[in-house]
């Protein structure tokens, strides 16, 4: 029989009166701001589980089906601004009954932080924050928090062929949580990171007040580019500096069987070159596990590396700078295909055929992932060696066919 003393079962009665406590609470806070906020934002905006709408906002963000369980806690309630000027009372209420914000743009976040949290909480969920104001003279655009990556690139398209941005791949992203964080993206070797190319901002910090680059001083605004903005404040918009991009990129997409030598060779020399080569490349290489045949046509699990890239210049400048660094791909010019910068968006978010209406960026609803996924990333400072990288490598027989991926993007400390 266990004892009192037992650190298991003592930990287990601990828990049970503290959550008790907790609960008790929770609930009495949650009422006073409830009233908080409706005493001081339009009733409309404010949505609790007993209304309709509230599962319908609260699904419709989240873009990972883990997160959909029914042990993930939900928010006590979601705070829609319509305009700005409804997010100072809502952060005023916080403080004052002592219920934690979670902002949320687009709900990308990997481990889901937009939305969910061990304590009481609330959503202010910023996605009616969209406007955005493109000025190709100047080449900036002041971009609100639920902008996402794919309008941004239409947008500015729309008004120059000629400019452009280097955020992130996937275009159902928000630049709220993307800029904050870094954002990565096949543009980045060529003009740097997402939060490189900010140049101003404007942020409400926990007194409510709003800030911009001048008033928040140099040292928050270092911080509010990379940092996770979230920690610091609310971002409302970001001023963005764009980039001269050429009216013709180059894109290819080659897949080779791991197991070929060519294709390790490859490898090999990638991790030890890509970061120095001509900034105009950026290569991807991701690797899934495939149902493919063998040479007597028996069918066989095999790892394939689908290699993708993004060239800032014409194919035939490409390819024999390819050549040149990695022969061992044997890329041949049918590979290449020339596109326009913002068609090349397009194509790495799933839309190939040159007739899909660019308007595709303009969809919000996420297509990448319909599965439930965890994802980890890393940066490799120096070249994995070959024979870590095949037991890595391994692994992904070990899941679900196609299921495991490993990818490489071009780290530039190597
Ligand atoms: C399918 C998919 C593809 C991706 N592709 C890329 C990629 O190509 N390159 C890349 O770099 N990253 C990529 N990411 C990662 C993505 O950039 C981050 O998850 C990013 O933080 C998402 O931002 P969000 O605003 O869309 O999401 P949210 O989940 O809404 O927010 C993410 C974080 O930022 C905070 N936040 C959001 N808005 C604000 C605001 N206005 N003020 C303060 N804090 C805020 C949130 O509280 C949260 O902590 C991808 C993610 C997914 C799920
Ligand atoms: C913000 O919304 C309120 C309604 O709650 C409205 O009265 C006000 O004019 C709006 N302000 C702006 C700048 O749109
Ligand atoms: C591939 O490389 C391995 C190890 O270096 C070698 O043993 C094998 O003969 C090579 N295969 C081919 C087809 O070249
Ligand atoms: C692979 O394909 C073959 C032939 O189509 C099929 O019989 C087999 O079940 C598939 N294997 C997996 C793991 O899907
Ligand atoms: C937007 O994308 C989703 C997911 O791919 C799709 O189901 C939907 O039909 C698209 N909407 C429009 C208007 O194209």
């Amino acid at each position: 029989m266990k004892s009192f003393c037992d650190p298991l079962s003592f930990a287990k009665i601990t828990i049970f009166l503290f959550s008790f406590v907790l609960l008790a609470t929770a609930n009495h806070a949650h009422e006073e701001f409830l009233q908080c906020l409706s005493s001081l934002i339009p009733k409309s905006i404010i949505y609790t589980p007993n209304n309709p709408t509230y599962s319908t906002i609260l699904s419709s963000k989240n873009q990972n089906p883990r997160f959909s369980s029914s042990s993930i806690k939900n928010p006590s309630v979601i705070v829609s601004p319509l305009n700005v000027s409804h997010i100072k009372p809502t952060v005023y209420c916080s403080k004052k009954h002592g219920v934690q914000i979670r902002i949320r743009s687009s709900g990308h976040d990997y481990e889901g932080v937009s939305f969910q949290s061990t304590v009481p909480f609330f959503v202010l969920d910023l996605s009616n924050l969209r406007s955005i104001r493109v000025d190709a003279e100047s080449k900036t655009a002041w971009v609100q928090t639920a902008v996402t990556l794919g309008e941004l690139y239409y947008r500015i398209a729309e008004k120059s062929k000629t400019l452009g941005f280097p955020g992130g791949l996937c275009s159902t992203v928000c630049v709220g949580g993307q800029l904050g964080g870094g954002g990565y993206g096949f543009q980045s070797r060529t003009y740097g990171l997402a939060s490189d190319n900010i140049i101003d901002a404007q942020l409400i910090n926990a007194q409510g007040k709003i800030l911009n680059r001048k008033s928040m001083g140099e040292d928050l605004f270092w911080a509010i580019r990379g940092g996770g903005a979230g920690s610091f404040g609310i971002v409302i918009a970001w001023k963005i500096q764009l980039v001269d991009v050429p009216p013709t990129v180059t894109i290819f997409e080659a897949t080779r069987y791991w197991e070929n030598n060519a294709t390790k060779k490859f490898i090999h020399q990638y991790q030890r070159r890509a970061s120095k080569i001509d900034k105009d490349l950026t290569i991807f290489i991701g690797f899934r596990t495939v149902n493919a045949s063998d040479e007597q046509g028996n069918s066989k699990i095999k790892i394939l590396a689908i290699i993708s890239a993004t060239f800032h210049g014409s194919r035939d400048r490409l390819l024999p700078l390819m050549q040149k660094e990695f022969p061992e791909l044997g890329l041949l010019k049918e590979d290449c295909t020339e596109m326009s910068w913002v068609r090349s968006i397009a194509h790495w978010n799933g839309f190939r055929d040159d007739d899909d209406p660019l308007d595709v960026l303009l969809n919000r609803t996420n297509n990448f992932v319909p599965n439930a996924f965890k994802l980890r990333s890393d940066y490799v400072k120096k070249p994995i060696s070959d024979d870590v990288l095949e037991k890595l490598l391994d692994r992904l027989y070990e899941e679900e066919l196609g299921g495991g991926v490993v990818e490489f993007f071009p780290s530039e400390e190597n």
